[in-house]
């Protein structure tokens, strides 16, 4: 997937390496030509200002717009380098872990083309590592921070429930920025990385348990060019954050999900109880048989969603022994119930309550009886979380 660079500041004309840089700025770029020039010259003039040796790498989507041959022309006078990814899927977060990969600098910054983010902060990002934190994020929510008025509130309250809905995650008050620096040296591997969409600092904040430290910065609209956020990444985000949750809670997910799974599953067994009477069936039989769709139903989506990571086997035998882990649940369920009334006065008097305990042991066993037996964890390298796997 590496192609060759199109500049090479790296090398000089007698082609020796020049030194490498102490900062590589890594900039995720598609379709973005008319920025490139005034984005180079602000971070010059940041860095170059402070003695910072530097590079700025555009890590490209395969633009079409001409935007290698601004930054061939860019290249000619300043440390300026465009690579080209080339995949069927652009993806934000992918570009920047290849431009990371790419670049040469101890120490990384990254941050978007279209002069959102002021290269002016990045000193200041810098000096945030040195004062000891793992990630240093630009953050528009920290005390004297800001956006741009020009915001739609729309796009303002998106920024804010995502926010939001990260926090479990990070105490990071704006974990979607893309505007951070970091030292190479604390992120863990790459290739551990999964992130899809554009919310790549919060990637590596959570699988990195990187300690965060911030630098208020102010939010400026883009001026030129168009934003590449729609409906797509805003999906692809949820699916993000899902991983992520799984991979900070996964078992308290995991039991969430089997929990859903069961609760669908029982509107199930109700419905087909209450149609098969409907259609004239006895109702001890409608029982009977209204049990096998909701089970089944159970069985499928805890197999394609709430252990969808786990070894895979055989439909058949899987279901027989999804089968035997709910009758034996119900056992559990229904003999819990008999022996709290039979035995307990409070329980005899509280029946409802009763059944709760009931079928609140039996969900239990259940679940044990599925995480340990009947969705087998061994047998694959997978890894054992949720939604850890692709889909
Ligand atoms: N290589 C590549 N591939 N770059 C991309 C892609 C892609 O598919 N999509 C967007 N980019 C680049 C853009 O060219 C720009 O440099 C940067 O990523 C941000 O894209 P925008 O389209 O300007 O996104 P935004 O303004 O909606 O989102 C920004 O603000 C968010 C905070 O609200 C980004 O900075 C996000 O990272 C940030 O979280
Ligand atoms: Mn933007």
């Amino acid at each position: 997937m590496n192609v060759p660079s199109r500049s090479k500041p790296d090398a000089d004309e007698a082609g020796r390496e020049a030194p490498a840089p102490t900062v590589s700025v890594v900039v995720p770029t598609y379709r973005e030509a008319a920025n490139l020039a005034a984005l180079a010259e602000r971070v010059d003039a940041a860095l170059s200002g402070c003695g910072i040796e530097w590079e700025l790498l555009f890590a490209d989507d395969d633009s079409d717009d001409g935007g290698a041959a601004v930054a061939a022309e860019l290249a000619r006078r300043l440390p300026v380098r465009f690579e080209t990814r080339r995949e069927p899927r652009r993806d934000l977060s992918l570009s920047v872990l290849y431009g990371i990969r790419l670049a040469r600098g101890a120490r990384i910054v990254v941050m978007d083309a279209d002069l959102s983010h002021p290269p002016e902060s990045i000193p200041e990002l810098l000096r945030a590592l040195d004062g000891g934190c793992d990630i240093a994020v630009g953050s528009r929510y920290a005390p004297g921070g800001g956006i741009d008025r020009n915001w739609r509130l729309s796009r303002l309250l998106v920024s804010r429930a995502a926010t939001l809905l990260a926090r479990p995650l990070t105490s990071c008050s704006d974990p979607m920025s893309g505007f951070f620096a970091f030292d190479r040296s604390v992120v863990p591997d790459l290739g551990a990385l999964r992130p899809i969409g554009f919310k790549i600092a919060l990637e590596l904040i959570v699988r990195g348990n990187l300690r965060v430290g911030e630098v208020p910065i102010e939010f400026r609209e883009r001026g030129r060019g168009a934003s590449k956020l729609g409906i797509r990444q805003q999906i692809d985000f949820f699916h993000h954050l899902y991983r992520l949750y799984a991979f900070r809670h996964g078992g308290p997910l995991r039991l969430l999900c089997f929990g859903l799974v069961g609760a669908s599953g029982f509107a199930i067994d109700v419905g087909c109880y209450l149609a098969l009477q409907w259609a004239g069936v006895e109702h001890r039989l409608a029982r009977f048989l209204a049990f096998w769709p909701a089970v089944s139903w159970n069985w499928l989506l805890n197999r394609r969603i709430t252990f969808r990571d786990r070894v895979p086997e055989t439909p058949a035998r899987q279901w027989t022994k999804f089968v035997a882990g709910s009758l034996f649940g119900l056992v559990v369920n229904v003999g819990s119930y008999a022996a709290l009334t039979s035995c307990i006065a409070f329980f005899d008097a509280n029946r409802l309550l009763a059944l709760v305990v009931g079928v609140g042991l039996g969900s239990l066993v259940n679940f044990l009886f599925a995480t340990m037996y009947v969705y087998r964890r061994h047998g694959t390298g997978r890894r054992d979380s949720p939604a850890e796997a692709d889909g």
